[in-house]
């Protein structure tokens, strides 16, 4: 079963949703409980906001596997493949006039953005920040749709600066730029997770609407409506839609916002005027802290996921994936089984290629648990012969976040194959002997991990 608008998400969740009544600020206070909140902790509906009566706060809402397999209908067991089987095809959106988020339409006066409690997260943050904005607009010269998330900085009155670091909306808004145009946008907040999550997911030429891979992956078409001051549709089960254009030839400081890698990142970036904000009678906000658990979920199931489809259709004996959480997708590591050196070290050598934000690849075999700290570093430290298994490509782009980074063509990537390369017995597990390891188990089984 999957849901019909983030509501119907969060009544699914039961006892799976904590509601906060304690007043909590949106400055500081909500992004540091969202940050510190542990992965296995309910989802968090924050409803007395300070500052912002009739507001409510939703987030680690699918900070774990399990919530996150829960808002696809699936478990966190079969939720790769069935991510993989569902994307294959597209279910385009279709119009509706049944639309909760025109409930309160607000196109007048300065301070449009006010109402909303957007959160401020970190101590040295040049101020509130959007962080899961899906930035929906339109090519100028294709009219095709496009759709991310992008960070947006609350910078007074009706401007928000605007992080336009990726495709396809870096694109569509260097198009409109060069004709002399503004590029119309409308921002949906409080979407039910399938919605977000094809937001971020890297699209091929043969489904090139992320709103239909939307709707594949949530089995049923996205209810859209027309949006108030600009000429596209949004979602109208969204919470909130922010509705606007971004201004052509227009480059202000944006930042510092502490980002997905733990650091800070600063940038001269393109501002939107706000024309309109819409959404529901007693709206919930989504909160999303960087740096979280939640996005450690939305990465691995966008680019991990899809990463593991594009590495299995190309390299033999490919059996798993895991970005490694807190890397904002900079580090993964990839289980094989059988799979040659010479396989091995093209496998690195492919995934580097296929996602800029990748950096870090390890290889190893299939009896390493890649979710286990533990097991990775003894992979490393028993099966890794340095000079002879790190590949480093120099002079390759890397993330723009990245504070290792440097300018375009100035980063450089690494690969470590740390599979056993050979039948040898010398790399065999030493394992426990199974009989005595059950006994044990039986008598001391409080113990044992
Ligand atoms: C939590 C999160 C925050 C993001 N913030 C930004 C951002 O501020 N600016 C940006 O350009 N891309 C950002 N992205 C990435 C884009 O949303 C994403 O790369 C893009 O939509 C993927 O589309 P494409 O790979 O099909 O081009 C973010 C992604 C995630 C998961």
């Amino acid at each position: 079963m999957t849901y019909r608008d983030l509501r119907g998400f969060l009544d699914a969740l039961g006892g799976d949703l904590r509601r906060i009544a304690e007043p909590m600020s949106p400055r500081f206070e909500i992004a540091a409980a969202l940050r510190q909140a542990r992965a296995d902790a309910p989802a968090l509906l924050f409803e007395s906001v300070v500052g912002h009566p009739g507001w409510r706060v939703a987030g680690n809402l699918i900070a774990n596997r399990k919530r996150l397999a829960q808002a696809f209908g699936s478990t966190p067991e079969a939720l790769a493949e069935a991510y993989l089987e569902r994307k294959q095809s597209g279910i385009d959106p279709v119009s509706t006039s049944d639309a909760p988020v025109k409930q309160v339409v607000a196109t007048h006066g300065d301070d449009l953005l006010g109402a909303l409690p957007i959160l401020t997260h970190h101590e040295r943050d040049g101020g509130p920040y959007i962080t899961t904005g899906v930035v929906l607009c339109r090519d100028p010269a294709s009219g095709r749709r496009g759709m991310g998330i992008h960070r947006m900085m609350v910078k007074g009155g009706r401007r928000l600066g605007l992080l336009l670091a990726n495709p396809p909306l870096s694109l569509f808004h260097a198009a409109a730029e060069a004709r002399g145009e503004p590029l119309e946008i409308a921002v949906s907040l409080g979407l039910e997770p399938a919605v977000v999550v094809a937001s971020v997911v890297k699209v091929g030429p043969l489904v090139p609407d992320k709103m239909a891979v939307a709707g594949a992956l949530r089995g049923a078409p996205v209810e859209m409506v027309d949006a108030e001051t600009v000429a596209l549709q949004v979602p109208a089960r969204a919470e909130i839609v922010i509705e606007g254009r971004v201004l052509p030839g227009v480059r202000e400081a944006e930042g510092p916002f502490g980002e997905n890698t733990g650091a800070y990142f600063s940038n001269a970036s393109p501002v939107i005027e706000v024309s309109a904000v819409t959404h529901r009678r007693e709206p919930i906000y989504p909160g999303l802290t960087p740096w979280g658990n939640d996005v450690d979920m939305l990465l691995w199931l966008a680019a991990g996921t899809e990463m593991l489809g594009q590495l299995r259709a190309q390299v033999a004996g490919v059996v798993d994936l895991e970005l490694t959480g807190g890397t904002a997708g900079f580090a993964m590591v990839v289980a094989v089984r059988g799979t040659p050196r010479t396989e091995v070290r093209r496998l690195i050598h492919l995934a580097l290629a296929l996602d800029k934000r990748l950096k870090m690849v390890t290889v190893v075999d299939d009896d390493v648990d890649i979710r286990d700290p533990r097991e990775l570093a003894w992979a490393m430290a028993t099966r890794l012969r340095p000079a002879r298994d790190t590949v480093v490509i120099d002079g390759t782009e890397v993330y723009v976040i990245d504070p290792a980074g440097g300018a375009p063509g100035e980063g450089s990537k690494i690969g470590f194959d740390a599979t056993r390369g050979s039948a040898d017995a010398a790399f065999d597990k030493a394992r426990l002997e199974p009989a005595a390891l059950a006994r044990v188990r039986a008598v001391l089984g409080d113990l044992m991990q």
